[in-house]
């Protein structure tokens, strides 16, 4: 009795901490309305408090670990690592690297730029849905412990110094506030549960789940009933084609950019955020949610590129891939911006 009233009071506790403490890629109602109103920092704003707050960020060269919890489709498992191949690669201009230079403007108090290098260093299959197939936000750094503790030779590295880990959950698998608040978030794990504390980003499967609040702008809400202005004159049609052929996936890396650019701005949470809370702060992506382009914002996408047979990207990866992703912060132009832009 006394043991469950302790438990209840420690996940009252958690969840209250938890909830507001998890750097979030939050898709709320409030923030989709975001889409649809006149929230738009594509022009420059002297509004933005984007301020630096002394913590560390990802400068070193990054190993970057994955998990990929649940069952994976090989054909969705090629596109995310191709996108993470080129966020260091070279590739046609404006590249998904061309797009991570706006990331590497951010410094910490040594003048150190993030980095250009993340490397996908190890990966990992827990096809067995270690931990089940509903999962807390902590269970995801328990996942991460499995991954580096598991005593056959698979185990991934555990590495404090440049390490950072992103699990991605599958389709079938449901994770605390997916799809009614949050789409990925990014944190670091406790040396209670792992053991070090490293930073990690936890992505999941919209496709099946919730494609109208994950996947933006391949899907779009179902109480919208129509797609994002920005979608319909791609392609002709109604609709935005994902680039490479799923809009679960192809909406999934548009989240884990945003996720990887606000891990290596804030990864302890007390780096680069705007805001006077750092339990919620915002950070340099989320003052650039759904915009892809020159004039987006406000429930349009802005200028990006339509390719063959309707789909829409606005930046190129390695083997002549095509991406969509949001656009992110520029501290020095003190607006939104990405390779694609205009001007
Ligand atoms: C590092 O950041 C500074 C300050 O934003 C910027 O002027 C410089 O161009 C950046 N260097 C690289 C390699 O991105």
């Amino acid at each position: 009795m006394q043991k469950q009233l302790l438990q209840c009071l420690f996940f009252l506790l958690l969840s209250l901490s938890f909830f507001s403490s998890f750097s979030s890629l939050a898709f709320s109602l409030n923030q989709n309305r975001q889409f649809n109103e006149a929230k738009n920092y594509e022009g420059s704003s002297d509004l933005v408090d984007l301020r630096y707050h002394m913590g560390p960020v990802l400068a070193s060269p990054m190993n970057l670990y994955i998990i990929w919890y649940g069952h994976w489709n090989p054909t969705h498992q090629s596109t995310i690592r191709d996108f993470i191949y080129s966020l260091s690669s070279q590739a046609p201009y404006p590249s998904v690297s061309d797009w991570w230079r706006t990331v590497r403007f951010y410094t910490d108090q040594t003048g150190s730029n993030i980095t250009g290098n993340i490397i996908l260093s190890g990966e990992s299959f827990d096809s067995s849905y270690s931990h089940g197939s509903y999962l807390s936000r902590l269970d995801i750094q328990s996942i991460i412990n499995t991954a580096v503790t598991n005593s056959n030779h698979r185990a991934l590295p555990l590495n404090p110094h440049n390490g950072l880990y992103l699990v991605l959950t599958s389709s079938d698998v449901r994770v605390q506030d997916f799809c009614r608040a949050v789409c990925g978030f990014h944190y670091f794990t406790f040396p209670t549960i792992v053991g070090v504390t490293v930073p990690y980003a936890w992505v999941g499967y919209s496709g099946s789940q919730c494609p109208g609040m994950c996947a933006y702008p391949f899907a779009w809400p179902d109480y919208s009933k129509m797609p994002p202005p920005g979608a319909g004159g791609v392609g002709g049609g109604n609709v935005m084609r994902p680039p490479n052929g799923d809009a679960g996936v192809d909406g999934m890396i548009s989240v884990l950019a945003h996720e990887l650019a606000e891990v290596s701005s804030n990864p302890l949470v007390n780096a680069w955020y705007a805001g006077e809370d750092p339990t919620a702060p915002t950070e340099i992506a989320d003052l650039c949610m759904g915009v892809y382009g020159s004039g987006g914002g406000g429930g349009y996408v802005g200028k990006v590129y339509k390719g063959s047979r309707g789909v829409g990207y606005n930046v190129n990866g390695v083997k002549g891939r095509k991406f969509m992703i949001q656009w992110v912060w520029n501290p020095v132009r003190r607006r939104c911006f990405g390779p694609n832009a205009l001007d």
